[in-house]
């Protein structure tokens, strides 16, 4: 297991007007991708913009250890990829610490290659369920050593994969990622069906470094195919900013009265927008500005300002296109006019933390009338918060900046348990929401 390290609390108490342009790190799905595909890739890979947050830089120390170097040098990171199946033995485990990305792309990875694999995580991580990638995997040709589906995890990879049409038991772009990943090494043609869209980062990134995906939709679903035998040439990225980063920024700013904030140069990808959306729909003052193109993903300036918010139902199909994103939104519904019903959340239950139980039960701390009703989240919102109560953030990132957030409109101060897991996304969020005018303790 990773190293357990000392807890930090942290509280924020209510905060005067947000003001300020800033910038938000490099997106976490893209920055992972272009680290594995850039291993993957012949020649070298360069990128701008990467995000430089505990998970991603395990990932790099991952793609390190299996052969394929990748170092910053000036602003840029460079991958030295060794081509499609070129990926050697490491020598010791591969240490994901928090990441499910990483863990779960990764294996679909290691699949197309005749090595062995030892993975560990964190507490965190290592309670989270792999089953989901290694069954679709085994059916291609993934060993799974200790046969169980939970981290610390061996694996054994073969470069005799067998291609396969997979649909996915659950909305996952992670599944759906790690089975592409080892289509890129079967013989033959991979297809993942998915009925509900996830985040589409992995489809874009294979086609600009050269693999044949195709994404066709029909009949309620969109079936994505990769060519397997692929071969990847290196690449320039260069990593727009996180929305999912952003989204704490601008959730912020709209609850904040008077607050006027921009944050520039974050992807508005359709698969990753759906909180934007859900804002726009509860009144908030949110708009997409100098909207443009950066390798391949939408871009644009993202500006908010103080609103009054009103309670909405968000429906369940639009989860995955926001499912890092409800714990924020939960915090702020606690001060909208209405109740916020937030539906079809089962996913949320196997993240970093169950966020469903963890979103609540910190609610409910701070005084605020939320519960679950099976799979959906439920905030009656009101004209004065509480506050005052701790959180338990169980190396929940996500979890922590949440309830920072639900403190800035607080009457007492609001603390979470440990803001040090804050650094598996998002390293710079107290510095950035300080430059803002938001005050921590
Ligand atoms: C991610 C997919 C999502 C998301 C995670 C990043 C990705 O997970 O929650 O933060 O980069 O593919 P699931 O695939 O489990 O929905």
């Amino acid at each position: 297991m990773s190293d357990v390290k000392q807890p930090i609390p942290l509280s924020t108490q209510r905060a005067g007007a947000l003001t300020g342009r800033v910038r938000v790190p490099g997106d976490k799905s893209i920055s992972h991708r272009a680290l594995m595909f850039g291993a993957l890739a012949t020649g070298r890979t360069r990128v701008r913009g990467l995000l430089e947050a505990e998970d991603v830089i395990n990932t790099a120390h991952a793609v390190t250890a299996l052969g394929a170097p990748a170092a910053k040098k000036g602003d840029v990171w460079e991958i030295t990829g060794r081509g499609t199946g070129g990926l050697s033995q490491p020598e010791g485990p591969l240490d994901f610490g928090n990441s499910g990305t990483g863990t779960r792309l990764m294996l679909g990875l290691i699949a197309g290659h005749p090595i062995e694999v030892s993975m560990i995580g964190d507490a965190s991580l290592s309670r989270r369920p792999m089953g989901r990638v290694l069954n679709p995997l085994r059916q291609m040709g993934l060993e799974v050593v200790d046969d169980k589906d939970k981290l610390p995890l061996t694996v054994r990879g073969t470069d005799q994969l067998l291609p396969m049409e997979y649909t996915l038991p659950v909305p996952s772009a992670q599944v759906k990622s790690a089975v592409l990943l080892a289509g890129l090494h079967a013989m033959g043609e991979t297809t993942v069906i998915e009925k509900e869209a996830t985040r589409d980062h992995t489809e874009r990134m294979l086609r600009y470094f050269g693999a044949e995906v195709r994404s066709e939709a029909g009949a309620g679903v969109t079936r994505i195919t990769v060519k397997g035998d692929a071969e990847l040439e290196g690449r320039d990225v260069t990593v727009p900013g996180d929305p999912s980063s952003a989204a704490f920024l601008i959730a912020a700013a709209v609850v904040v009265p008077g607050s006027d904030v921009t944050v520039e140069g974050v992807l508005v990808n359709p698969t990753r927008t759906g909180f934007y959306t859900t804002l726009k729909e509860m009144g908030a003052d949110v708009t997409f500005l100098n909207p443009r193109e950066e390798g391949g993903e939408p871009i644009a300036d993202i500006r908010a300002r103080g609103s009054k918010l009103k309670g909405v139902t968000v429906p369940p199909e639009r989860a995955p296109s926001m499912i890092d994103e409800y714990p924020v939104l939960a915090a702020i519904a606690a001060s909208a006019d209405g109740v916020t019903r937030m539906e079809g959340l089962a996913e949320l239950k196997v993240k970093e933390s169950d966020r469903l139980a963890a979103t609540a039960t910190g609610l409910i701390a701070n005084g605020v009338d939320a519960r679950v009703e099976g799979d959906a989240l439920i905030v009656r919102g009101s004209a004065t918060v509480k506050g005052g109560g701790t959180v338990a953030t169980h190396l929940d990132h996500r979890i922590a900046m949440a309830f920072l957030t639900l403190g800035l409109i607080s009457d007492a101060p609001v603390t979470v348990d440990d803001a040090r897991v804050i650094a598996t996304s998002f390293p710079e969020f107290r510095g950035l929401m300080e430059r803002l005018g938001a005050r921590y303790a």
